[in-house]
């Protein structure tokens, strides 16, 4: 689907959720008791049920029954922000830039997950803005190109940058997916092995660190670039990085954790209330609680609600401190009598993830408060999809489901928990 064309029309595809609305009556609201597990609502977050080799949409998962959502980000839209950051930081600087004066501008490029599209989509993004992307079936190459130093690859190519005047190479000097030794993905002590080995093989030649997410950026920047003045780019906006930006950590994307958990927790109160999906996100609900359309949009085919990017830079970081500061125009508590506490089932999917833990899980607390929601939140060992299932206990217990996959690709485990 092309996200560029969408996010210019949030109001009408907002708009749009009202025509599907949570499957029951306004009059019917759903209880634990008389529902089964498999017709109860689920939202998958984070994780889009998706093939991670090609990325194609798992319909099944998603309309696994009527209150069914997946809640995320235009991970292409964010991608285009963070490689636009890139360049831009590169074309603003001085000869200084490439430290080892050979004409090069290198930089390595650390990779959360080659099997998660929205790792794949911010590779695409950083490799598009530097010009270093390869297509193959018109499509940009988002794989790992291990070691590059004399530019040799076929997964990438060298672009080029006019920086003060003086024509310089763009170069992918090495690429990695950062894996635990036990299989984790997006880990952030694999970056920080990652850079120490680089930085033997071929230091003086990276100018330029970027990174699919911050925490392996925040690994290498205080491994070695802050104190070597290297830029590093990173993803999520999570505290400690934006509170680095200070020290020269040098930028970061706000993939707004504060719209995403929101939505998370917002759609399965709809659904359990029985009421229009939209109610408290596109319009207003009895307490006045109404995003702002211009932060996320739906989009109808794939029943996805992905928040909108915010570039974090030195510009306006000021602003951005505290990242889990919840949405002002949501935070207003829902009355019990007509939204009773209802019990919801979340999982986070690696104990590790410093987004998911430092930024989206506290704001998932605070508004589980606000939507009068009893939330049991179970963390998985970010490799093996059993850490989490095996918490599952009995899914009577819970009247719906937040569910953030291990693998994109196994939503079935989970259909088949709920359709026991
Ligand atoms: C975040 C990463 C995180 C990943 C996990 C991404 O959206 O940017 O930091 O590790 O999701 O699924
Ligand atoms: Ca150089």
């Amino acid at each position: 689907m092309n996200f560029g064309k969408k996010i210019i029309i949030p109001l009408l595809l907002a708009g749009m959720v009202t025509s599907s609305a949570c499957a029951e009556t306004a009059s019917n609201s759903m209880t634990g008791a008389n529902i089964s597990n498999k017709d109860k609502p689920v939202v998958w977050f984070n994780r889009q049920p998706s093939n991670s080799e090609t990325g194609e949409i798992d319909y099944d998962a998603i309309t696994f029954n009527k209150n069914v959502y997946y809640v995320g980000v235009d991970m292409e839209q964010g991608a285009t922000l963070q490689g636009e950051m890139i360049i831009k930081y590169i074309m603003g600087r001085d000869a200084s830039l490439d430290r080892n004066g050979d004409g090069i501008i290198g930089y390595v490029l650390a990779i959360g997950d080659t099997g998660h599209n929205i790792s794949a989509a911010r590779t695409r993004g950083a490799r598009k803005a530097c010009g270093t992307a390869v297509k193959k079936d018109d499509v940009i190459i988002p794989d790992a190109v291990g070691i590059n130093l004399d530019g040799s690859s076929k997964i990438v190519t060298d672009g080029t940058a006019t920086i003060a005047g003086k024509d310089y190479i763009i170069r992918e000097l090495a690429s990695k997916e950062m894996t635990s030794p036990d299989g984790a993905t997006w880990n952030a002590d694999a970056a920080g092995v990652a850079i120490d080995e680089w930085v033997k093989l071929f230091g003086d030649s990276i100018d330029v660190i970027i990174s699919n997410n911050d925490g392996m950026g925040l690994k290498m920047f205080d491994n070695w670039a802050h104190s070597n003045n290297v830029p590093v780019f990173g993803y999520d906006s999570n505290g400690d990085c934006v509170a680095a930006i200070k020290d020269g950590f040098c930028g970061s994307v706000s993939q707004r954790a504060d719209v995403q958990a929101y939505l998370t927790l917002r759609i399965l109160r709809n659904c359990l209330d029985g009421v229009d999906v939209n109610t408290g996100i596109g319009v207003p609900d009895d307490v006045g609680n109404v995003l702002n359309q211009a932060d996320f949009y739906y989009a109808d085919r794939e029943r996805a609600f992905l928040a909108l990017n915010l570039a974090v830079t030195n510009e306006n970081y000021l602003a951005h401190l505290d990242p889990r500061a919840p949405y002002e125009e949501v935070s207003h508590q829902l009355n019990v009598n007509e939204h009773p506490r209802k019990k919801v089932w979340l999982n986070i999917y690696s104990t590790e993830d410093d987004f998911l833990s430092q930024t989206y899980q506290p704001l998932l607390q605070q508004y589980a408060y606000t939507l009068n929601l009893d939330l049991t939140i179970v963390i998985g060992n970010g490799y093996d999809e059993s850490s989490i299932t095996s918490q599952l206990g009995d899914p009577s217990e819970y009247d719906a489901f937040a569910i953030n996959m291990i693998k994109t690709d196994d939503a079935q485990i989970y259909m088949d928990l709920l359709s026991k």
